[in-house]
């Protein structure tokens, strides 16, 4: 009668014998900062033993549950989707919950660092909401006047497909952080408000383009982007950010849009 528990046992043991053997062991560097303590960030190492298939938020959990519980950083969906965990890894804006540890060369240690631009808070978490300012700033919603329609605001496949590439944005913040200018002065509107912008100045069913043109009409609108694609490339959800800032542009010279 015992013999299915037995095999049971054993085949858990089997799993767990299996999984232990893709474990790599890894150095995850991470640049912490606690102001309570330091006026400096110093870089602590952490030896994981990980399966390379797993992703830095693993490692980043693995680090805050069982060795320091201290580590503080943002996360939240686990699946590219909220884009609270946008942080530089080996040198580079990424989402930690979209980046394997197989595909960072995990035989050097592998670095985590806070975003740039924004002022660091606590160890990866900085202070968003210059960042958030500016994407209220151009007025992220639809604007229409009067003549409520009594159904849906309709559109065509077309003009819909118009704006398409910039509704996939999830606010994650890489592409501004990544950007040469926002670093110098941290005033520019940034990549991802412009990208807020565009979704709505190229949708059909909007009256406000002009208002969200003449605000990235400032100094510190569109015109301070130096084309470097550092946010094209940074982009998690591969948004052509740079495209969509000339496009906007673009649409400042001729007002057509
Ligand atoms: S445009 Fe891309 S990188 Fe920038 S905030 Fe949106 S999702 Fe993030
Ligand atoms: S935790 Fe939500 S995007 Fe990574």
């Amino acid at each position: 009668m015992s013999t299915p528990t037995l095999e049971k046992h054993s085949s858990a043991l089997d799993a767990a014998e299996d999984s232990a053997s893709h474990l790599i062991t890894v150095t995850l560097r991470i640049r912490r900062f606690n102001p309570e303590v330091s006026d400096e960030a110093v870089w602590v190492d952490y030896l994981l033993d990980i399966d390379p298939k797993e992703r830095v938020l693993d490692a980043l959990h693995k680090v805050k549950w069982e060795m320091d519980g201290t580590l503080t950083f943002r996360r939240s969906c686990a699946h590219g989707v909220c884009g609270s965990d946008a942080m530089r890894i080996n040198g580079r804006n990424r989402l930690a919950c979209k980046t394997l540890i197989k595909d960072l060369n995990p035989d050097k240690p592998i670095t985590v660092e806070p975003i740039k631009g924004l002022t660091v808070l606590k160890d990866l978490i900085v202070d968003m909401d210059p960042f958030f300012q500016a994407y209220r700033d151009v007025m992220p919603f639809l604007i229409t006047k009067g003549n409520e329609p009594t159904r849906e605001r309709l559109q065509s496949p077309e003009d819909r497909a118009r704006f398409d590439d910039t509704t996939k944005c999830i606010l994650c913040a890489a592409c501004t952080s990544a950007c040469p200018v926002f670093w110098n002065d941290g005033q520019y509107f940034g990549p991802a408000a412009i990208v807020n912008a565009h979704r709505f100045i190229f949708d059909s069913r909007d009256e406000g383009g002009e208002q969200r043109l003449e605000i990235l009409n400032d100094k510190d609108g569109v015109w301070r982007c130096r084309t470097t694609f550092n946010c094209t490339d940074a982009c998690p959800r591969g948004i052509e950010v740079t495209k969509a800032i000339q496009e906007v542009k673009r649409a400042l010279i001729t007002r057509r849009f």
